[in-house]
């Protein structure tokens, strides 16, 4: 299975390697040790809609063996990587979110009445193992120890099996097996292979396991009971992350790099609440509002100007929110300032309002674009009115906001990415769905087309938004987003 890994450049510990071989160290490092004595868990919270999830994908594909990789750890440089993060789609089946083991594999084999699911993932070591003590990348003595089948059986409620066996599952690939791509490059490679020999070909028809990506995706746009409880947690843990930042504001204007001093301080609270961030905090001071996804984050946070915070708590079932506020460092707006705010709020309201069951995605973002194009329209900034530049022809409203309204959220902070366009921008809403809406006005320092007091102004107010069968609820509204409850907010905590 493994013919890329022989090929690999080794890790570069063994030039500097100083693990004794001796056989008197071998034989006393392995022995001493006490028996682990584990009780079987009980199954956590998410397993029973993991196996609904599981047998909604089995009707899919009747007669099909699915492959969905975990995905092996990810190189950051040389011998460190990354901190490991399954793929979606495989945290979305197994229910296995932040302590994931590396490198596990899902397989759906076709039963005659459905599928049966297995997990493969590397169970622990024995310490007869040298890998016990001297394999940095995966032993116990320096990644801490894996759990056993039996464990991760009753936790996650499913079969599972060594990764050595997984091989056996390769020798059985065919025609009619289907693999998540993009999850693991070498298994991918090696199942390639296989039904290249099956096939008896030397191209390969990859459709299949583009609509497996695809269904995968889609089957995530409408979220459980469990999902929605999920949701609500990272953004009640998001919300505390963000006023940790406003009791930090005293420290974080006083450095020269307060941005990162933002980040810092959100990142801590993702840390002690949940796995991590969703994704790279953006604390954008000033100017830096204006560009979208800054996360450099290394800028001087002012009093006098605006600081936009997007940031997302992700929790350790990889569930994440994704908010913005943008606040008025010196604790109040200025006139301008309120003006733009509230002329985004605005549009954020207006869009909110007509949200749900039944009605098209993308006439959120067309709402809130028509609050967008009046407000500019009005202060004097298009070359046309309101209404010719809403024409799809025209749009010159879009110069100050380029990014779109809305991105469906959950186990990734843009959900449901390869579902197709008519189930996504075009799709119709249904309840249990989950998205956010996040609409700004940017103005470029440099942008000649506004008057010079709203140059540099970045605004956006991004809240996640569920559907529910009457209407909506915006999950988020506990964190405050009028102008006043704003300047409210950041007062109380000085
Ligand atoms: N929160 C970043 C984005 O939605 O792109
Ligand atoms: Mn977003």
């Amino acid at each position: 299975m493994d013919v890329m890994a022989d090929s690999k450049a080794p890790r570069a510990t063994a030039n500097r390697s100083t693990t004794p071989v001796s056989d008197t160290f071998k034989d006393f490092i392995s022995s001493g040790w006490a028996e682990r004595e584990e009780d079987a868990p009980a199954p956590r919270e998410q397993t029973p809609y993991a196996a609904a999830r599981r047998s909604a994908l089995s009707k899919e594909y009747p007669g099909k063996r699915l492959i969905i990789p975990a995905g092996a750890a990810k190189v950051r440089s040389n011998d460190t990587d990354y901190a490991y993060r399954a793929h979606s789609a495989f945290a979305h089946l197994t229910g296995w979110g932040s302590d994931a083991v590396a490198g596990s594999v899902l397989v759906l084999e076709p039963t005659a009445n459905g599928h049966e699911a297995t997990l493969y993932f590397r169970e622990a070591a024995g310490r007869d193992s040298d890998e016990f003590y001297a394999n940095p990348e995966i032993g116990e003595f320096w990644t801490g120890p894996r759990p056993s089948l039996a464990h991760v059986a009753a936790d996650l409620g499913l079969a599972t099996r060594n990764l050595a066996d997984f091989a056996g599952v390769i020798d059985s690939v065919d025609a009619d097996t289907l693999i998540l791509r993009d999850a693991d490059r070498d298994t991918t490679d090696s199942v390639d292979g296989r039904r290249l020999l099956a096939a008896d070909t030397e191209s390969l028809e990859t459709d299949g396991d583009a609509s497996l990506a695809r269904t995968l995706s889609e089957m995530r746009l409408v979220k459980d009971v469990y999902e929605v409880d999920q949701m609500r947690r990272a953004i009640a843990a998001t919300a505390k992350g963000f006023n940790d930042v406003i009791a930090d504001l005293p420290a974080i204007t006083a450095h020269d790099r307060g941005e990162r001093l933002v980040e810092g301080t959100f990142n801590r609270r993702a840390r002690a609440e949940g796995n991590q961030v969703g994704y790279d905090t953006i604390a954008a001071s000033g100017p830096h509002a204006c560009i979208l996804h800054w996360t450099r984050n290394d800028g001087p946070v002012v009093p006098g100007d605006l600081i936009l915070l997007d940031a997302g708590i992700e929790l350790d079932s990889l569930y994440t929110a994704d908010i913005t506020r943008t606040l008025p460092i010196a604790g109040t707006f200025t006139e301008v300032q309120r003006r733009v705010y509230e002329a985004v709020r605005e549009a954020a309201d207006a869009a909110f309002a007509i949200v749900r069951p039944g009605i098209r995605f993308r006439e959120i973002h067309a709402e809130a674009m028509k609050i967008i194009a009046a407000k500019t329209a009005e202060w004097g900034l298009l070359p046309v009115s309101a209404e010719e530049s809403l024409e799809p022809a025209h749009q010159y409203h879009r110069r100050y906001m380029v990014h779109g309204t809305s991105h469906h959220l959950g186990i990734d902070v843009h959900d449901c990415a390869q579902a197709r366009r008519d189930l996504y921008i075009d799709g119709v809403l249904e309840p249990g769905m989950v998205f956010t809406i996040e609409p700004g006005l940017y103005f470029q320092p440099d942008d000649l087309t506004v008057p010079e007091e709203y140059r540099g102004i970045g605004v956006r107010i991004e809240d996640n938004i569920l559907v529910t069968a009457s209407g909506a609820e915006n999950l988020s509204i506990g964190i405050p987003r009028t102008a006043d409850d704003v300047e409210a907010w950041l007062a109380r905590s000085r």
